[in-house]
């Protein structure tokens, strides 16, 4: 297995991908707290330092500005996380995270991709469609909302 710790350019000036770490996670927190409405706890995060995940940071002249997270099940990448802060959104480095977790996991030998995205996240979704993700179902009231819980639609990359 690929073990990502190549620090990747990935064509954005000062910028790079390399795996998160534990000394990562104030600084996660604060993105974590600003980009989503439900945001994950630390504990959530320590417990994704573990060997069936691959944890990615996006460094901008050395500031940390995204993180993605993936789990391995079975022959099963699982996307879980991923988010951008707000000030560097629409600039392409979601799409590079996005990019760079779908390539480790297809040189980790995976069958595919899988993610969970709120059916009102119109950014997210745009971006996963636009990568070849493709909608397989939907999981009734998967996220908590303010209205009882929002449905959430489950996407699939296949790799091969
Ligand atoms: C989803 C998210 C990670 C995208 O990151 P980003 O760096 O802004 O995205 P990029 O600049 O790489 O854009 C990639 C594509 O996403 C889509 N997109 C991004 N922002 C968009 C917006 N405001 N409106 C519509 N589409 C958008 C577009 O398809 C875009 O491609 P294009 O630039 O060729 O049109 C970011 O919006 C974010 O952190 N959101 C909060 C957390 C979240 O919702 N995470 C996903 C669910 S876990």
């Amino acid at each position: 297995m690929n073990d990502g710790q190549a620090t990747i350019s990935v064509g954005v000036a000062d910028s790079g991908i390399r795996p998160l770490t534990q000394d990562d996670l104030p600084r996660v927190m604060e993105l974590e707290r600003l980009g989503h409405s439900h945001p994950w706890t630390e504990g959530i995060f320590r417990d994704c330092f573990k060997g069936s995940y691959r944890v990615w940071a996006f460094v901008y002249e050395d500031e940390l500005v995204g993180y993605a997270i993936v789990s391995y099940q079975f022959d099963e990448a699982h996307l879980l996380n991923v988010c951008v802060h707000p000030n560097f959104r629409g600039m392409g480095m979601g799409r590079k995270l996005l990019q760079h977790a779908i390539a480790v996991a297809r040189d980790d030998d995976l069958a595919c991709m899988i993610l969970e995205v709120r059916k009102s996240n119109r950014a997210a979704t745009l971006l996963y469609r636009s990568e070849g993700f493709q909608q397989i179902g939907v999981r009734p009231k998967y996220y908590p909302g303010p209205s009882g819980g929002e449905d959430a639609r489950v996407m699939e990359l296949q790799f091969t």
